[in-house]
This record gives structure tokens, sequence and C-alpha cells, in this order.
């Protein structure tokens, strides 16, 4: 996927590059600079391209661009929240120290650096929102990685800028279509029982298509030399939420309201990673920098009826507009596994 060349040159528009252009974020991104006037892609790396975990691949694909972008908005990352528990090394590798270099090659080279970070950052025991300053205290490996890489990319270059986000949806596999796929499931009677789905965890549901859109706001008002642009910031579609919460509102919007659903407890579900019970991110300061986004049932309704939208899952004359499942188009995952350990972060 790879945009870039050596005649990539813009006039006046900002020359963006993508890294992790094949994830949820990567692709919003992509998409959003492709449709701007104001934007050129300069790259778009996915992993085809470039192995993003080693890091001496990094200055052979900058030399391959005689007109480099100026800014990078890194969206990749190792984001399977469980795996991370046993594969250390590359969650370290891909969370802490790939993000720490490019910054560092980039800054050497007078490029911006947008990199997105997460609200596993926080220990969960949270009554408010919290904000960029508060204490951490990650409890998972990914937390702590991508904590690391947050002071990696600071120290290497004190001008880039962390966003931290949470619970994401966007193309590609996440909550959202874990859930319908549950509920075709039990549609075509190849499961059986309520959804059972954990309630006792907070965040805040974010699009990815309008993180993405938020994060070239922000790449803009850099470019424009606003100085303020730096530093950690956090950016999520407004509102608060529990998975099950966020569950009730995908059956109902996407015309599986008749689906029973069944609040449980995070013990419910033996997972490898621990997860915050409350990790809802003050967006306050974004919002003084003029970037905010909708509230995350319209920024859900938006996905349902958008060009990301799981369309084999979404049932027939709902609200999302769907046509009829095919149930050859459906996912085979097992209806057993808890829906919580199917989504990356
Ligand atoms: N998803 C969430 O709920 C969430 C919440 C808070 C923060 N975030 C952060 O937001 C960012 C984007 O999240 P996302 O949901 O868009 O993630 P995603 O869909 O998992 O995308 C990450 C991308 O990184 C790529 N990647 C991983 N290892 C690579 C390697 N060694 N070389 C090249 N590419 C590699 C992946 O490629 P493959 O697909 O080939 O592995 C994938 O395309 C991440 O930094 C994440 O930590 C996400």
């Amino acid at each position: 996927m790879s945009h870039a060349g050596p005649h990539a040159a813009g006039g006046d528009r900002l020359r963006v590059g993508v890294l992790g252009a094949a994830g949820q974020v990567g692709r919003c991104l992509v998409r959003s600079i492709e449709a701007a006037p104001d934007l050129e892609l300069a790259f778009a790396a996915t992993r085809a391209e470039i192995d993003l975990a080693d890091p001496s691949a990094i200055e052979p694909w900058l030399e391959r661009f005689s007109v480099l972008p100026e800014v990078v908005l890194n969206a990749a990352g190792f984001t399977k929240v469980d795996a991370c528990e046993s594969q250390v090394a590359l969650a370290r590798q891909m969370n802490a120290e790939m993000p720490g270099a490019w910054a560092r090659a980039l800054a050497a080279r007078g490029i911006g650096f947008v990199h997105l970070s997460t609200d596993y950052v926080f220990p969960g025991d949270g009554t408010r929102p919290y904000r960029e300053d508060d204490p951490t205290g990650p409890r998972s490996v990914y937390g702590e990685t991508k904590l690391a890489g947050e002071a990696r990319v600071r120290e290497s270059d004190p001008s880039a800028l962390v966003v931290r986000t949470s619970w994401v949806f966007g193309p590609g596999r996440n909550f959202v279509v874990a859930i319908l796929d549950q509920a075709m499931k039990r549609r075509t009677g190849e499961a059986t029982g309520p959804l059972r789905v954990v309630d006792d965890q907070q965040g805040c549901p974010t699009a990815a298509a309008d993180l993405a859109d938020g994060l070239l706001a922000l790449a803009r008002l850099r470019a424009q030399g606003r100085s303020d642009v730096r530093g950690l910031l956090h950016l999520c579609n407004a509102g608060v939420t529990t998975w099950f919460g966020f569950a009730r509102a995908i059956l109902d919007q996407a015309g599986h309201g008749e689906i029973g659903i069944e609040p449980v407890a995070t013990g419910s579900f033996a997972t490898a990673a621990q997860r915050p019970a409350y990790s809802v991110l003050d967006c306050e300061r974004a919002r003084k920098l003029g970037v905010s986004l909708r509230p995350w049932t319209e920024a859900l309704t938006g996905y349902l009826a958008g060009p990301d939208r799981p369309s084999s899952l979404i049932a027939a004359g709902s609200p999302a507009g769907a046509s009829s499942a095919s149930p050859s188009a459906m996912p085979s995952a097992s209806s057993s596994e808890p829906v919580r350990r199917k989504v990356s972060q």
C-alpha cells in the first residue's frame, strides 16, 4: 500500500505518512488523507512492505523517498492485549522500542510525529475521567509497553504528540463485529443462550474514522505552527459506557434487539491480561485545542451505516438499514469463547 514516490511533492498540501496503514485507525487515516484536498499521502506503510519490529528497516525505508512527509502518524502496534502477556519481547519491541526509534529517526529529519497510545496505561481505580497528567499504573503487559512507548517517543522528540484513545472500532476485527457475530450465530441456531458481556468495566468507545479525522485536525494545527499541540493528549468519542452497554447499543442499532444479553462481572471470564475497571479519558485538553469527537452512540450509527460496516452481520430492516446476512459470509469463531477475548486494544 505504498502510495509514495519520488514525485510526491504536493505544493501547499501537508504531506502525511502513515505507519500501520492496514489497521483499523491506519485504514481510516489513509482514506481521510486521500479525500482531503489539503493533505497528501506521502506513504502508507503496512506489514507487507516493512517489518516495523525491525529497527534497522527504518533508514532504508525513509531513504526510498526523495520527498519525505512533514508529519508521520503511527497507527501500528501490537494490539492483542492478551497475546502481549505471553509475547512480551514482541510487545516491548512494537509498543515501546519501535515508536521511540521512529520518533528519533524522524526528529533527525525535522519530521513531526504523532503516536497513538491507550487508556490501558491507567490502573482503573479512578473515580473521574483520567486527565493527561494523572498518575499511570498499567495492569497489563500491553499497557506497560504502551506506557514505555509514550516515554520513548517523548524522550526522542519532545515536540512529538502522543494521543491516548480507547475502545476503538473501525474496519477490521473489533468488539462491534464480535458482538454482531455472536448475534448472528444465535439467529441461525449455531449458538444458543444469551450473550454474556462484562458490565463492570467503564470506558469510551471510539470510532476509528472519527479518531482519524481528529488526528488529522491535530496534524494540521501543528503544521500551522501551533507549538502547544505536543505532549500528551486524550482523544475519544464523547460519553461513557460499559462493554455491556456498548453491546446493548450495537444489538439495538443493528436490528438484533431481540437477542438476549446478560451483564456479567469481569471475573466470569478468565483472560490472560487484566483490564482497567475504569478507563474513561478526559478529553478537555483536545477540546480546548478545537478538536472533539461526537458521542459514541452517534459514531456507532455512522459506523453501521458507513463503508466499514460489517454488512453481513446487520439485520435486514434494522435502523442501520442493512441487507440480510448470508450465512456463508459469517465468521467461524467458536461461540463459546467470551466476546471480550476476541478484540484488540
Ligand atoms: N483497538 C483499540 O481498541 C485501541 C484502544 C486504544 C489505543 N489503541 C492504539 O491505537 C493504535 C491503532 O489501533 P488499531 O485498533 O488500529 O490497531 P490494529 O487494527 O491492530 O492495527 C495495528 C496495525 O499494526 C500493524 N503491525 C503490527 N505489527 C507490525 C509489524 N511488525 N510490522 C508492520 N506492521 C505491524 C498490524 O499489522 P497486522 O494486522 O498485519 O498485524 C496492524 O495493521 C495502536 O497504537 C493501539 O495501541 C487501540
